[in-house]
């Protein structure tokens, strides 16, 4: 069942506490005033009167935007009854946190435009997400407008402080290390709007680090070294009740990417169809069902493999396109999602707008993201008691 009823019911309602904010400031405006007598609020009318009539103007300000504000919040509560159901009966059928690496081990194929557009666009939709950002190039945490540094200058708390002390003293980590991350308000994803002023977005971030290659060396020598991030998952599960945990993991197949195939319930794959990228594809799927065999072996952990590829930027008039498509349909076994994701400008813009590409009106118009994130839920919901599928065979032969 698609849910673009609900996607424009909110929309909707932040577009109603946009309007409430404007409200909320004029009178503060006012109040401002009163505190202030020689202070012009900015509203309309100021320059029409004397000192005597401004007290008059401010007074019945007031008492018009503090009606209009509570006609926006009953608005509010109405549009936020109509919504609230459907994410609740779908968070039960989901049956706890899902997990989800967002992963190709080929460079530029859209993890981070993905992982973020996923993760604004279900928490959108009501769902509580968590992002956890595993590459040490730290795309998804910039494009999250959070950069190494907070306004003072000091670093952020990171997932690389995470890897540190669980790898100097793992018996004293627990879920408050974690939760310090989390909560950090340098660490809330925000975007910046037209008037360039700054918004938080809906949902919660593990920052990467940049300097978390140092620490995947250490990781890579330890004997559990793979297993960290599911043992920090773990610790979050238990303490937050998220839907949705999406990694975001750089383009390599080294130890800081194991430990996302270790800790992820089930991968999605983004993929652009180009033959270079078809045959680092062919290479990981095989390589997903090997690790995760592995950690079944080694640790019980039962993982449901792929859930299904992506295709990003997609443009269906190229020709070499078809017969791309024809092997990832015919000689993949790993279906893709109906919805691909086009190639827009609004894409590349993003890093320049600092708002999120999911974000984009025009986009959101075309609902891509929206029917994605659908998809998603409804192969979790699914999948949810499904074994996993142990794939050992690519019938495509790479060339
Ligand atoms: N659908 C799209 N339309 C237009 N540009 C896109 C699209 N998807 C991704 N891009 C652009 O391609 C570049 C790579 O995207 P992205 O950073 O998401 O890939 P990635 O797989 O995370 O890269 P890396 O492997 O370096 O982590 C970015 O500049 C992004 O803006
Ligand atoms: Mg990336």
């Amino acid at each position: 069942m698609m849910q673009n009823n609900y996607y424009e019911t909110l929309k909707q309602i932040q577009g109603l506490n946009e309007k409430a904010s404007k409200h909320a400031n004029k009178i503060a405006e006012c109040m401002r005033y009163k505190d202030d007598n020689s202070y012009i609020p900015n509203i309309a009318g100021t320059n029409r009167v004397g000192p005597k009539g401004m007290k008059t103007l401010v007074e019945k300000t007031i008492y018009k935007e503090q009606e209009k504000l509570t006609e926006i919040y009953e608005k509010i509560n109405e549009l936020n009854k109509s919504v609230i159901e459907p994410v609740t009966e779908n968070r039960a059928k989901l049956g706890g946190c899902r997990v989800h690496a967002i992963m190709n081990n080929k460079g530029g194929t859209g993890k981070s435009t993905i992982t973020t557009s996923l993760a604004y666009t279900l928490s959108e939709n009501g769902y509580k997400v968590l992002l956890i950002d595993t590459d040490s190039q730290a795309s998804a945490t910039q494009l999250l407008n959070i950069f190494d540094e907070d306004s003072e200058g000091n670093n952020l708390n990171t997932l690389d402080d995470l890897y540190e002390k669980m790898l100097n003293d793992i018996g004293n980590f627990d879920w408050e290390d974690i939760k310090n991350v989390i909560d950090d308000p340098n660490n809330k994803p925000r975007y910046y709007d037209y008037a360039r002023e700054k918004r938080y977005l809906n949902f919660d971030l593990i920052p990467a680090g940049i300097s978390m290659l140092i620490n995947e060396v250490r990781l890579s020598r330890h004997n559990d070294g793979i297993y960290y991030l599911h043992t920090l998952i773990e610790l979050i599960k238990k303490n937050r009740d998220y839907d949705f945990i999406l990694i975001d993991c750089p383009p390599s197949l080294g130890t800081l990417s194991l430990n996302s195939l270790m800790a992820a319930e089930s991968v999605i794959v983004p993929i652009s169809l180009s033959v270079m990228v078809l045959r680092s594809t062919r290479n990981l799927i095989k390589t997903v069902s090997d690790i995760q065999a592995l950690a079944m072996k080694q640790r019980n952990i039962k993982h449901k493999g792929i859930l299904g590829m992506v295709k990003n930027e997609y443009t269906k008039n190229r020709r070499i396109n078809i017969s791309l498509n024809q092997i990832v349909d015919e000689l993949f076994p790993i279906p893709c999602f109906d919805t691909a994701i086009p190639v827009r400008a609004a894409c590349a813009q993003m890093e320049y707008s600092r708002m999120l590409f999911a974000q984009d009106k025009s986009i959101i118009r075309e609902g891509f993201w929206q029917r994605l994130a659908q998809e998603i839920v409804d192969e979790d919901i699914r999948n949810r008691d499904l074994e996993p599928k142990i794939i050992d065979k690519v019938k495509w032969d790479g060339r």
